[in-house]
């Protein structure tokens, strides 16, 4: 059976492609070191698949314990690369810790896939590289700009690493650079778990409407789009986690490819007032919010290009805008149940 490396796959996003990896017929080795995420992930996964999961908790700084998953789990074929630290502000405060474990993790599983002969990675990237983009939609031709936060350089960076050791090591790589990931699987029993003050635009909205918050704040309405505030590029993340399924196939099956980067997005743009309308179209709920100022280093507009994802992963998003509110909101409302 091939085996599939899942670095942070109790993670919001490697939780749901677990799911879709089964689904398609590969074994996920799921590996997490529990820093951004909860063991109880992995009984969730497991109601949710009817079956046990494999689990190593791994910390992939410690490369000897990187190199006893890959010899206890020789049928590992190609990796799935999310485990990262991933708030923007934290970032901003402990640059180095995150340059640290992102880098380093890294580093490491990149060396050993090279020792171990494992050849395919897809790795976990982010719009965040474009910064505030020349023109939408953003293609992958786009030009990068120099990071917003040490959280994005690690992105930046992450993808040049992977690439020069891609070329130099006869890896078969892709960066698949999310844009807005919102929403959680139909089962409503894993999603996007919050630990604490939420960090995004979707779990503020639903704990406003569940009663955890009084109020939305909607940072900035006089920005240069529709209706003055930012707009980005939600997709549902099920299609992102399907996404990589077909991406990791194409880095196992394909002899020419080394390094190339895709964008993972629905294509279209929404603003935060369409949002909030969107989701009390798809739920029913008004949502109580308030324009204030502006937040620190938001891009007022991204939305992607998803041609080539379209072309080279045979990939298209399937789940609509109201579909991912109302699948966020099933699982808000699950968490208090
Ligand atoms: C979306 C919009 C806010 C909260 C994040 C990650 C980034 C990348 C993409 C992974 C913005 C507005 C938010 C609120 C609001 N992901 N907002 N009130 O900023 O696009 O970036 O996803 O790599 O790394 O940080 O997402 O959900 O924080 O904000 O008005 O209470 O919602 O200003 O315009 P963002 P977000």
């Amino acid at each position: 059976m091939s085996k599939v490396l899942v670095t942070g796959g109790l993670g919001y996003i490697g939780s749901h492609t677990v799911v879709e990896l089964t689904n398609a017929g590969f074994t996920p080795v799921v590996l997490d070191d529990l820093s951004c995420s909860d063991l109880e992930v992995k009984g969730r996964i497991e109601k949710i698949l009817g079956s046990p999961i494999i689990f190593e908790e791994v910390d992939m700084c410690d490369k000897l314990a990187l190199a006893d998953v890959f010899d206890r789990h020789p049928e590992i074929t190609g990796v799935i690369h999310f485990a990262a630290f991933l708030l923007v502000n934290e970032s901003v405060d402990l640059p180095l810790k995150y340059y640290r474990n992102n880098l380093f993790s890294t580093i490491n599983l990149l060396e050993l896939m090279s020792e171990k002969k494992v050849k395919s990675l897809v790795f976990s990237s982010s719009c965040t590289v474009y910064g505030i983009p020349d023109k939408l939609p953003v293609d992958e031709n786009a030009s990068i700009k120099p990071a917003e936060s040490p959280y994005g350089n690690t992105k930046k960076m992450g993808e040049d690493i992977i690439r020069d050791a891609a070329l130099a090591h006869d890896l078969k790589c892709i960066s698949l650079r999310y844009f807005n990931p919102i929403g959680a699987h139909d089962s409503g029993i894993i999603g996007e778990f919050q630990d604490g003050e939420p960090h995004h635009l979707v779990p503020y909205i639903t704990e406003t409407a569940i009663g955890k918050r009084s109020e939305l704040k909607v940072f900035g309405g006089d920005y240069d789009t529709r209706d003055g505030t930012c707009v980005r590029d939600y997709i549902h993340v099920v299609d992102i986690a399907r996404a990589h399924v077909n991406a990791i196939e194409q880095a196992m099956k394909t002899d020419a490819l080394n390094y190339d980067v895709i964008n993972l997005g629905s294509g279209n743009g929404s603003t935060v007032l369409e949002m909030i309308h969107a989701f009390q179209n798809a739920t029913g709920i008004d949502i109580p919010h308030s324009i204030v100022a502006r937040r620190e280093g938001d891009v007022p507009a991204v939305y992607a290009d998803i041609t080539k994802a379209k072309k080279v992963l045979g990939w298209e998003p399937q789940l609509s805008l109201e579909t991912m509110l109302a699948s966020a909101w099933q699982f808000e409302q699950s968490l208090t149940s």
